[in-house]
């Protein structure tokens, strides 16, 4: 909470204007998140198999989201509060991407890493992983699964 505090008192005196649309999550709400997309997918006509494997890329299954931890937390922009790819342009998600290991955080699903994350680019989801670890991260532009296989 404290560097996250930092982190939002930070962009406030900047003029930008964060807004924690989504922090911890019970599996109970990612269930229904998870199941909500299939959904959408089956009226679209999708088959089960395909709707399941595209909602994996999207939100996490129930069980495994980092959002059961309390450590990951989705901020958006006052101005634009959809998790769509115009989220990336806003000036609180630029701001974020740059400074966010400053307070302990990284930006967790880059673009360009969805093969090794299995999650599409989310400009929005951030998650605690502590200054060290996040300066490296962020300056070596890795993901936290390469981080971890570095220490194998
Ligand atoms: N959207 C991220 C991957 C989650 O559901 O945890
Ligand atoms: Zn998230």
């Amino acid at each position: 909470m404290e560097p996250l505090n930092e982190m939002l008192d930070a962009m406030e005196e900047e003029g930008l204007r964060p807004v924690i649309c989504s922090a911890y999550r019970t599996i109970e709400y990612q269930t229904e998140l998870f199941e909500n997309y299939i959904d959408k997918r089956l009226a679209e006509g999708w088959t089960y198999e395909d709707a399941f494997y595209k909602a994996r890329t999207r939100i996490a299954i129930p069980g495994a989201s980092e959002h059961h931890t309390g450590l990951a937390l989705d901020i958006v922009s006052k101005t634009h509060q959809q998790l769509d790819d115009a989220q990336a342009d806003t000036k609180e998600a630029i701001w974020l991407a740059e400074h966010c290991a400053e307070y302990g955080f990284i930006l967790r699903y880059p673009e360009g890493k969805e093969d090794i994350t299995g999650i599409e680019y989310e400009s929005w989801h951030f998650r605690y992983v502590g200054e060290e670890a996040a300066t490296y991260i962020m300056e070596n532009e890795i993901t936290l699964e390469e981080y971890l296989a570095l220490a194998e």
